[in-house]
């Protein structure tokens, strides 16, 4: 059994849906977690201290150990406040699950700045605060594990979502990144594009699918990432309803010429856009245009 004695995890939103089976399966495992969450209304408007303080109970009567949190994760202070409570009730901080997401769906003419700027607030730089906010102390201890949250909808785009997938391909650079930066230090980052019945889907969802798409299906692959015996990083994974799968930014075998014009490129089309065979990575990637 993989288990996370003596690792101390901080999840974000994790008063309802997927941040509460995250919370739940670390701490039945032996983890010491930091259950965060505003307790607001899925487009982030209000706040309650009840969903945290639910879920640690919950995990306490269970015979674990939590310390629920009711930060903001989209601003400085709050993320500086949420790795506080990890480091003030536990001494460290080893995992950090950026989890915490709100929407403000709306087809691209009538979405307003405010709701494109809320919704990349909370996702994008609620988990590069909070991730920031705790790497000194893994940096420190040469050890660490983070897990942003995407989404298909950024991966492949969604009808009345571009806030959400900006926010949510915007987590995969951040995710890379930290990844390749973190490498010295024993840090690792992945990325998950999860489908689960949550309140932020089940008037989305068929009916049918709350049995198959539990929560639970989802904090599997999360917990198998941030366990030590986990060296994936800079890696994004669907994962929905028992399946798993590597999802990754690849590039074409190309086309190219010494004489690139606009009627040149509209006679190749196809070899610029063919898909294999193909390269996975930035220096791969300078190498075929040279
Ligand atoms: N459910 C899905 O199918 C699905 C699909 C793709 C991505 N996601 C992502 O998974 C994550 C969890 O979503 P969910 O489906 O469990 O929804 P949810 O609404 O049940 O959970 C999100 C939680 O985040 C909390 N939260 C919101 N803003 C916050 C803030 N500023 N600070 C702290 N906490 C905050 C909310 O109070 C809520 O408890 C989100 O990032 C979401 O975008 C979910």
């Amino acid at each position: 059994m993989l288990r996370f004695d003596d690792r101390v995890a901080i999840v974000t939103g994790a008063g309802h849906g997927l941040g509460r089976s995250h919370a739940l399966l670390l701490a039945e495992r032996g983890a010491k977690v930091v259950v965060n969450d505003l307790g607001g209304a899925l487009d982030g408007t209000g706040a309650s201290t009840g969903p945290a303080a639910e879920v640690v109970e919950l995990i306490t009567e269970n015979g674990g150990q939590a310390v629920a949190n009711t930060d903001n994760v989209a601003t400085p202070e709050g993320a500086r406040a949420i790795v506080q409570a990890a480091v003030d009730a536990f001494g460290r901080i080893d995992i950090v699950i950026n989890n915490a997401g709100i929407l403000r769906d709306r087809s691209f003419g009538k979405m307003t700045p405010e709701d494109f700027d809320s919704v990349l607030a909370v996702h994008v730089r609620g988990s590069y605060l909070v991730s920031q906010a705790a790497y000194p102390y893994m940096k420190e201890a040469g050890y660490g594990r983070v897990v942003n949250t995407s989404s298909p909808a950024g991966l492949f785009g969604n009808f009345g979502q571009a806030n959400y997938s900006t926010a949510k391909m915007g987590l995969v650079g951040l995710t890379k990144t930290i990844g390749i930066e973190g490498a010295r230090n024993g840090i690792r980052a992945n990325a998950i594009a999860p489908i689960a019945w949550t309140r932020m889907t089940e008037a989305l969802l068929p009916a049918e699918f709350e049995a198959k798409f539990t929560p639970e299906r989802v904090s599997a692959l999360v917990a198998y990432l941030v366990h030590e015996s986990c060296e994936a990083s800079g890696e994004v994974f669907t994962v929905g309803g028992g399946r798993v799968a590597r999802v990754f930014v690849a590039e074409g075998p190309g086309w190219k010429t010494d004489d690139l014009t606009p009627e040149a490129l509209a006679d190749n089309w196809d070899a610029v856009m063919a898909e294999q065979p193909y390269v996975l990575t930035a220096g791969d990637s300078m190498k075929a245009m040279l």
